[in-house]
């Protein structure tokens, strides 16, 4: 059996939890490729499931990461499109996730990493970009209609803040004053500081609202929508039940993501990829993406060559098992 290294937990809890162990090296079921790791991401997602805040993953042990971008080493029964060597990116839903040397996706959730996209950036692209993609289209953001994005600086907000001024809306985003030149820079008219500012109390009349912060920042959000205005919610508030409130999952979509990796190579769209870490370092990123302070993404890329992965267990954290 060929051993690889994974990022594992046996329990819920804070970033600590989180132990490089090795692992049998997987092999591909039918519709499924390996691949080999080359980049993946810290989600909000990830950190929630890590710590229980969310359970669709059901109890732990399990593996987090939900973005890859790899090279593929072995494909499953009936798949065709996708041949070893070949680097492709997209994103995965399973137990078995991202953060591990050899990793498991369904070939349909992929695409081929397009020239002129770095893996940095195409590992920062599928749930993010996704998620800010299909949240407009289940708006049906018009051209010229008003939309405010909460949490215009974060991995789904630049990206959304972004695709809406393509569609020609007009973009009020809301950041920390630190943030508001960058948010400026991707397309937003407006930018408010939520730190100092109430939205509710500065705008009306808004078409859409694409809520990333959720939570009490719903029924406040309805208040500024507009007549015939949508609540877009990527997570739970306290708007859900009013008929104008609705929720987006990110799915995956080669489609839609190609689409997006296309906008970017064609220099139309930016991601923004706010540091590159090691899996060896996975604790402290997800301490920082915990934080709520990161701007567009966190990258993880694999472990170095010589990392130590003791054969009982095995800690990233110098602390033993
Ligand atoms: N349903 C789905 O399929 C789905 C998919 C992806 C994400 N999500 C959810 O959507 C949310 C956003 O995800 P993400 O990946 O964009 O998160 P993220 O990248 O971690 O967001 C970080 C950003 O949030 C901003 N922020 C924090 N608190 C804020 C507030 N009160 N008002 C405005 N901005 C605030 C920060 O900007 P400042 O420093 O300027 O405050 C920071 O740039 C998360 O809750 C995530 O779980 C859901």
């Amino acid at each position: 059996m060929t051993l690889m290294k994974a990022v594992a937990q046996r329990s819920l809890g804070g970033p600590e939890v989180l132990r490089t162990i090795e692992v049998p090296r997987p092999s591909p079921r039918p519709g499924e490729v390996v691949l080999r790791l080359r980049a993946t991401t810290v989600n909000p997602v990830d950190w929630k499931l890590r710590s229980g805040r969310v359970t669709h993953l059901g109890p732990p042990p399990f593996t987090l990461g939900f973005d890859v971008c790899g090279t593929v080493t072995e494909i499953g029964a009936d798949v065709t499109g996708f041949r070893p060597g070949e680097e492709v990116f997209g994103m995965i839903f399973s137990r078995t996730g991202a953060y591990s040397e050899y990793v498991v996706a369904r070939a349909d959730s992929l695409v081929p990493l397009p020239s002129g996209l770095d893996v940095a950036q195409a590992a920062a692209l599928p749930t993010a970009g996704l998620t800010a993609w299909q949240a407009l289209e289940l708006a049906e953001l018009q051209r010229g209609e008003r939309i405010l994005i909460h949490a215009a600086a974060g991995g789904v907000g630049h990206l959304a803040v972004q695709f809406a001024a393509m569609r020609g809306a007009r973009v009020i985003g809301t950041a920390r004053a630190v943030n508001h030149d960058f948010v400026a820079s991707l397309g937003a008219d407006t930018i408010i500081d939520y730190t100092t500012v109430d939205f509710t109390a500065a705008i009306h009349d808004v078409d859409v609202v694409l809520d990333l912060v959720g939570g009490e920042y719903g029924t406040r959000s309805l208040r500024v929508l507009g007549p015939g205005g949508r609540y877009i919610t990527a997570q739970d508030s306290d708007a859900t039940g009013d008929p104008r409130s609705r929720q987006v999952t990110g799915r995956p979509s080669p489609t839609d993501l190609a689409a997006i990796a296309r906008l970017v190579v064609d220099g139309r769209v930016r991601v923004h990829v706010d540091r590159v870490m090691s899996m060896a370092d996975v604790v402290a990123a997800h301490r920082l993406a915990e934080s709520g302070r990161i701007r567009g993404k966190l990258v993880l890329t694999p472990w170095p060559r010589d990392f130590l992965c003791p054969r009982r267990g095995v800690s990233n954290m110098g602390t033993g098992t």
